[in-house]
């Protein structure tokens, strides 16, 4: 079983640098395509055994140190009552979205084991596979928000600030209502077999920091706070959250995913001893393999200070990258980090 991960997650010395990739399985491997060919996005979500051969499919041919679960993190959104698709080329939809008190009382809080037990028998079913951790994960609430009250993917978010500033309470009563769905749907992962969780906060950094304060912040704290009798390491990733960074490590947890508009470096100078996770720009894979090469060997070399350091891109994979250039990566890290 190789721990490198977990050790790093815990802030133990390793022999060498962990490396998993967000979004790791996904469109940019034909391994995945052709799974994909013959079914939807969210029958694959919903079929444990597709589910465990596309999260399998990245370990294999790019020899990471972690594996994540394959799904996605509006799943138990839509476990609440929500009606989801996905439309080709335009992402998630959700074409009735929450804009007032009568349609968030029409969302429940759904059991985990009940309405997401595929994603329980996933994980169950990857644990036998498995030679390396197996990370589950869940959206952070203000990230979860925003899709739920914009019915999709947005740019400005004009639909959630305007909730937050002009009804408050119907704000925050989503928001406690997707904490508290969050919170057993990341304990059941935990009841299931996953050893590590991220949280994923990928629209946090459209919030000024006195927003993120008093909208998202006091959500993702309950979560980790409640996740505490787990044991696991616990992983919270806001994107574009540099200047987020005291007020993350405030949540509590582990390790704090960084997005590449920070120097590691300076990151790890502003925190205590929490875990560092990143920060390679995910467009960085097109460069030039001794280019890609020395840029990798940069952020190791200011991540040396760091109370552990698992190597990461700064945000997903891009679709159109060569599969060869994230394998390299993988290797670079290995070879430039061994002790
Ligand atoms: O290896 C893995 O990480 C796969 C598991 C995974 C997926 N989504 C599969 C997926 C994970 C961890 C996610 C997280 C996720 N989903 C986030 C947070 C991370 C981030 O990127 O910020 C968000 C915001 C979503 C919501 C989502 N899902 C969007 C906006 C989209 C469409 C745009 C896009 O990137 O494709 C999805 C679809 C999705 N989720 C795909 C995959 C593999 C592509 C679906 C397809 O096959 O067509």
């Amino acid at each position: 079983m190789n721990d490198t991960f977990l050790q790093a997650c815990r802030g133990e010395k390793t022999d060498y640098t962990p490396i998993w990739i967000m979004r790791q399985a996904g469109r940019y491997l034909p391994q995945y395509q052709k799974v994909r060919g013959n079914v939807t996005f969210l029958e694959l979500c919903k079929t444990p055994e597709l589910c465990v051969e596309v999260t399998l499919q990245p370990i294999d041919y790019l020899g990471v140190d972690a594996a994540i679960l394959f799904s996605d993190i509006l799943i138990p959104l839509e476990a609440m009552g929500t009606t989801l698709e996905f439309h080709e080329g335009r992402g998630p939809v959700f074409p009735n979205p929450i804009t007032n008190q009568a349609d968030l009382d029409k969302l429940i809080i759904p059991d985990p084991n009940e309405h997401t037990a595929f994603v329980m028998e996933t994980i169950r079913l990857l644990r036998q596979e498995l030679q390396v951790p197996l990370i589950g994960f869940a959206g952070a609430p203000f990230t979860c928000a925003t899709y739920l009250i914009e019915g999709g993917s947005s740019k400005v978010f004009w639909e959630t600030k305007k909730m937050m500033y002009t009804c408050p309470e119907l704000f925050h009563a989503m928001m406690d209502k997707i904490t508290r769905t969050t919170t057993l749907y990341l304990q059941a992962q935990a009841k299931a077999g996953a050893q590590a969780l991220q949280i994923f906060d990928s629209w946090a950094g459209v919030l000024a920091p006195c927003d993120f304060e008093t909208y998202a912040l006091p959500y993702v704290t309950q979560i980790i706070a409640d996740l505490q009798d787990s044991g696991l390491p616990i992983i919270y990733f806001a994107n574009n959250g540099a200047t987020l960074l005291e007020m993350s490590e405030s949540t509590g947890a582990d390790v704090l995913g960084l997005d590449w508009r920070i120097n590691i470096g300076d990151a790890v100078k502003r925190l205590g001893r929490t875990a560092v996770q990143g920060n390679l720009d995910p467009f960085s894979l097109l460069l030039p393999k001794d280019e890609l090469k020395k840029r990798i060997g940069n952020i190791i070399n200011d991540a040396r200070d760091a109370h552990g350091h698992i190597f990461n891109l700064g945000h997903g994979i891009h679709q159109f990258t060569p599969p060869e250039q994230a394998k390299a990566a993988v290797e670079y890290v290995h070879e430039l980090s061994c002790k």
